[in-house]
């Protein structure tokens, strides 16, 4: 773990639904997905995959959704997978979409919803694991090109938000579950 804050303030003064869930944030490719099976598999928790929830909620992929009803639309479903994760009363390990810290209300959910951990590398190294894209149409034909500007968009969001902060470019999924699982033990 190259940094690690306890959170407490954040955390102190606000309700929670009294799960102290495994948040995993960062940019699309950072593996949040995959290192939260893995993870979630370690602890024996429950796992959420926030883009999957929206998809199974709604019958469409994320996909559909953007070219249909547009990036806002999209975000307040994705807010609203969000609360429904953060709020179940089980503890559960979290992916959330790479875009929930740009909404404050989201920032201020994730602040009370357990440990947020961000899953960080650069821009370059993410470029290589986006895969065919399929649910990550902001990445277009330029996918280097748009995860730099996001990046540079996020970064202070995603440090904004994270109680701790795990660098991924040199760890496998299983790697990084078990970095995160002796963290959070
Ligand atoms: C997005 C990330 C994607 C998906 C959508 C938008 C983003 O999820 O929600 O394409 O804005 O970073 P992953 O972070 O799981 O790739």
């Amino acid at each position: 773990m190259s940094e690690h804050r306890s959170g407490a303030e954040a955390r102190s003064s606000v309700q929670t639904s009294g799960a102290d869930h495994v948040v995993l944030v960062g940019m699309m490719g950072s593996g949040k997905t995959r290192v939260g099976r893995q993870l979630a598999g370690r602890l024996g928790l429950a796992f959420v995959d926030s883009d999957e929830q929206i998809e199974r909620r709604h019958g469409r992929t994320v996909r559909e959704i953007f070219e249909t009803d547009g990036e806002p639309a999209f975000r307040r479903l994705e807010a609203e997978a969000l609360a429904a994760a953060v709020g179940s009363p089980a503890r559960s390990v979290i992916a959330a979409a790479g875009g929930v810290v740009l909404d404050a209300r989201n920032r201020e959910l994730l602040a009370r919803a357990g440990t947020v951990v961000w899953l960080r590398a650069r821009p370059e190294v993410l470029a290589t694991r986006v895969g065919d894209h399929d649910h990550r149409p902001l990445l277009g034909d330029d996918a280097l090109g748009v995860l730099r500007r996001l990046d540079a968009e996020r970064t202070p969001l995603y440090r904004e938000v994270a109680d701790a902060v795990l660098d991924v470019g040199e760890l496998s999924p299983d790697e990084a579950a078990a970095r995160i699982a002796e963290l959070v033990a």
